[in-house]
Formats: structure tokens, C-alpha cells, sequence
């Protein structure tokens, strides 16, 4: 049968329908994506000409594969729908901001979530409390209003906030995750841990060094 016997038959309706319905959710996601990266970059703008300093490096995002959705999805025993996955997952958009120094996540949290229109739904500090292998990054899960032709959608946005220094440390290590074949030894956990110590006690350096430079202008 070829696309317009299919067409006419009506057989495709349904498939057509859910991926549309796809298609319309990622859009969502989307927007709320470029919303908050459009939030980051005006207050990084306004930090350089008020304070001579750019607090962000730089912004990535990404936007959940269905393949992530849907395993995520069966891991949680939750219906493989859109509507579940609407319901259950909330970085299916997420936003990594990478600040130079660590007290630019903080003042990053403050002014995003001090906004009238971003609510905070969650909040994890790896960074006051580290994960057991070292991994350190500030987590928000905020919620933001998308504005369509006829009504607003308020979407959720995981967004990560780390320096420079726990980037690098989580880009390799995440590497060497999907790297190892066999199970890795405690001994190797170990040093990972302690390359993301040593990592951070240079971020605090180079914080402190910055301070005093500053201080002395
Ligand atoms: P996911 O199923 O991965 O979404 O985990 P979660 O929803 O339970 O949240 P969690 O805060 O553990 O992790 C969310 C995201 O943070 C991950 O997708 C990674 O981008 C990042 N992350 C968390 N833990 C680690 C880690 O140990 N190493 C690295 N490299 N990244 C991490
Ligand atoms: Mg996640």
C-alpha cells in the first residue's frame, strides 16, 4: 500500500495523530527552554555592564530523547504515554549553565528564581552535599510559563548550575562511565572521588584569588 492509499483509508490517523501530539509537546519544551536560556542571558548582559563580570561561561541544553523518556518511564512502572510523560519526567527540557566562580551559581539561583513568572519546584545542592562520588552541581527544577496563540502552558525545565572546574570533572567521568566494560574497581572509584576534591579545592582557590584581585581594584 503506498502513502496515499494509506492516507485515504484512514490507517494512519492514529500514528499521525501521536506523533503530532509529539511534536506539539516537544515545541512546548522548547519554548520553555529558550525561555529560560533568554532569562540566563539577559542577566549575564546586565552583570557586565553593572559589575564588569560575566558570571555564565556558557549555556548547553538538551532536550530528553524518547528512548530516555521511555526507559525512565518503565523504570517508575508509569504508563508509556505523553501524558505520563508530561505527568512524571521533569527534565525532559534541561538547561547546564556554567558559571565562572562558584558564588555566580548561587547569585544565578537567586535572581532566576527571585523572577515573578519561575516557580521552584525542587532543588537538590550537590554542591553543599556532593554525591558519594564526588559529582557536585547545583540542580533547580523550575517552571516556567510558555506563551502560545491562545493559552499559556506552564513547563518544567531541570536546570543544572556548576563552575567551570565541576564541569569538566562531570564530562569526563560521565566518559568514563560509558566507557567502562567491566565493572569498576573501588580503588579507581576512589581516585575519581578524589580528582573531584582536589577540583574543588581549586575552585575555592581560584574564587579566593579573584576576591582579593578584586578587592585590590
Ligand atoms: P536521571 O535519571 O539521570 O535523570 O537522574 P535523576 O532524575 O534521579 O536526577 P539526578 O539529579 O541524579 O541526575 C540528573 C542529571 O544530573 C543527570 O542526567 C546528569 O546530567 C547529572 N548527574 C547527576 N549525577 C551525576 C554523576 O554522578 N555524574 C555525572 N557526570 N553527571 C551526573
Ligand atoms: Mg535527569
Amino acid at each position: 500500500m503506498n502513502l496515499n492509499d494509506a492516507l485515504s483509508s484512514g490507517e494512519l490517523k492514529g500514528p499521525l495523530e501521536k506523533l503530532q501530539g509529539y511534536l506539539a509537546m516537544l515545541q512546548l519544551y522548547s519554548g520553555a527552554i529558550k525561555e529560560i536560556t533568554t532569562k540566563l542571558e539577559i542577566l549575564d548582559e546586565e552583570f557586565q555592564i553593572r559589575y564588569d563580570h560575566n558570571p555564565i561561561h556558557h549555556i548547553e541544553n538538551r532536550l530528553k530523547s524518547p528512548q530516555s523518556m521511555a526507559a525512565k518511564l518503565l523504570r517508575r512502572n508509569q504508563p508509556l504515554t505523553l501524558a505520563s510523560a508530561r505527568a512524571n519526567l521533569f527534565d525532559i527540557a534541561g538547561v547546564r549553565v556554567v558559571c565562572y566562580y562558584i558564588e555566580d551559581i548561587y547569585q544565578m539561583e537567586k535572581m532566576l528564581t527571585g523572577q515573578q513568572d519561575i516557580r521552584l519546584l525542587h532543588r537538590r545542592d550537590y554542591i553543599a552535599q556532593p554525591k558519594p562520588n564526588g559529582y557536585r552541581s547545583l540542580h533547580l527544577t523550575l517552571e516556567v510559563p510558555v506563551f502560545l496563540s491562545d493559552h499559556t502552558e506552564q513547563m518544567p525545565v531541570e536546570v543544572q548550575i556548576r563552575t567551570i572546574a565541576m564541569d569538566f570533572w562531570a564530562s569526563l567521568e560521565h566518559q568514563l562511565k560509558y566507557k567502562a566494560k567491566a565493572p569498576v574497581p573501588d580503588s579507581l572509584h576512589q581516585r575519581l572521588r578524589q580528582c573531584a576534591d582536589k577540583s574543588a579545592a581549586l575552585d575555592q582557590e581560584m574564587q579566593d584569588i579573584y576576591r582579593q584581585m578584586k578587592k585590590g581594584q
